[in-house]
């Protein structure tokens, strides 16, 4: 397997993010090209096309995200929010009872054991998929301290679970996992 790295510093696309949101968060996209494609002698045929590219995993490195603090990086064309939660959001999601929840699960469900504190979701609405706001410093993050999506009204908690509004389920967790105690490999 061949590892190309995309360390270009555009892990954040999202227009309006203000500039200290712009974290430098060093991703690289390791994308399978086939053993045979080492023997290929032109460099430029080893790049992976852009259908390749869209297909990859992305490594994070998660040590510049604060307490507290969420970040947006783009992944498959689509938006994923990183939130550090603070020890207050863990706890005001593990004491929501699970039953009251339109799309019941629990915080633990929806975060790696050990890594509670790491909540990756898509930043995609799961009403008609607008972009939720609160990843960004400063953005309205809804009734219940997690998301807001601003098109129809949905208010998502610190687990960015369903909470208020027409959504009809939690922001999606995609596949992920951690590559060392600060880097998560997700897709
Ligand atoms: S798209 Fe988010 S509330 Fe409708």
């Amino acid at each position: 397997m061949t590892t190309v790295e995309d360390t270009t510093g555009h892990p954040i696309t999202d227009e309006g993010v203000r500039r200290r949101d712009f974290i430098h968060v060093a991703t690289g996209a390791f994308v399978g090209v086939g053993a045979a494609a080492a023997a290929w002698p032109l460099v430029d045929q080893m790049n992976p096309s852009a259908d390749v590219l869209a297909l990859a995993s992305i490594e994070v490195d998660l040590a510049p995200v604060a307490v507290g603090q969420a970040i947006k990086l783009n992944w498959r064309g689509k938006p994923v929010f990183v939130r550090n939660l603070t020890p207050t959001e863990i706890a005001e999601a593990n004491k929501v009872p699970v039953s009251d929840l339109r799309d019941p699960q629990t915080l633990a469900e929806r975060t790696k054991e050990g890594k509670a504190n790491w909540l990756i979701t898509l930043g995609v609405c799961t009403h008609l998929g607008c972009v939720p706001l609160g990843a960004a410093e400063g953005e309205n993050r809804g009734d219940y301290g997690g998301y807001f999506c601003p098109c129809h009204g949905s208010h998502y908690d610190t687990a960015a679970r369903i909470r208020k509004g027409p959504a009809p389920k939690n922001l999606e967790v995609p596949e992920y996992a951690f590559t060392s105690d600060t880097r998560v490999q997700i897709g």
